[in-house]
């Protein structure tokens, strides 16, 4: 039985954030769903048993803040960067600019000012813990109107790399998973059983099938884990071999 840490998991009131809670309450540790849907997140932290933390991570002061409130309490050992806008879509030829600039705000910025909250607060304990950001293989492989998403995913997988390499002589690690199309409950009412949406993702990915929410969450604590402890900078794909085609 390894000792109990609490993981503040961004996101957590969504599809893949409640996914990766339930793993890491299931291995005994405590939770934190930080999540901006503030009825959401509460929710989700009523059913999972966890702690709800209603915060925009775009808000770099309140995330400083909120590591803050988890001081006295023996503070935050890992953060899961999860959350993320997966909305926003359009040509290269017809995305709005505005779209896009919110797009990068949430992805990019916002794991970016949460890393930095996160980083400063564990320096301040003395350093160690550990980083998993959600990528997603779309920052290495094209799909035709999802540009701005992916190109937010590129720069996710590169803040992992940049804070991996400057947060290591504190003994925090950094790395990322990399999913493709994950069924989360959203994108199965999106894309149905069945439908000529769900098939076509179905037939660019090897192993046959789009992932479940289970299958994410796995890479997610091995990542967090000691048995991980010579693993930082990476961005490991869960997808089914996509990035094989
Ligand atoms: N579902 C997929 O197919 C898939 C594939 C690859 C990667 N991902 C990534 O996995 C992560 C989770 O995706 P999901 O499918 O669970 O999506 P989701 O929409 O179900 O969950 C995202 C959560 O993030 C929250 N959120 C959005 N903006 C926020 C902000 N500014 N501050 C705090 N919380 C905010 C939302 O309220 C929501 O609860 C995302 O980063 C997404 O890009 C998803």
């Amino acid at each position: 039985m390894t000792t109990p840490r609490t993981i503040l998991i961004t996101g957590g009131a969504g599809g893949i954030g409640q996914g990766i809670a339930q793993a890491f309450l299931e291995t005994g540790n405590r939770v934190v769903l930080a999540d901006s849907n503030a009825e959401a997140v509460h929710s989700a932290a009523a059913a999972l048993g966890a702690t709800a933390l209603p915060l925009n991570i775009t808000d770099e002061r309140a995330a400083a803040a909120a590591f803050k409130t988890f001081e006295a309490s023996g503070g935050i050992d890992v953060l899961v960067n999860n959350a993320g806008i997966l909305s926003v879509h359009g040509a290269v030829t017809d995305l709005e600019a505005s779209a896009f600039r919110a797009i990068l705000d949430v992805n990019i910025v916002g794991t970016f000012a949460m890393t930095q909250a996160f980083a400063r607060h564990r320096i301040a304990a003395g350093g160690g813990g550990a980083i998993v950001n959600i990528s997603s293989i779309g920052g290495r492989q094209p799909t035709p109107g999802m540009g701005a998403y992916e190109s937010s995913k590129a720069a996710v997988d590169s803040i992992t790399r940049w804070a991996a390499i400057e947060l290591a002589t504190h003994g925090i690690r950094v790395n990322a998973v990399a999913p493709g199309p994950v069924l989360t409950p959203m994108l199965q009412q999106g894309m149905p059983e069945g439908s000529a949406e769900r098939a076509a993702w179905a037939n660019r990915i090897p192993l046959g099938s789009l992932a479940e929410v289970g299958d994410i969450a796995p890479a997610v604590v091995f990542l967090a884990s000691q048995g991980a402890k010579h693993i930082t900078g990476i961005s490991l794909p869960v997808d089914g071999g996509q990035l094989l085609t």
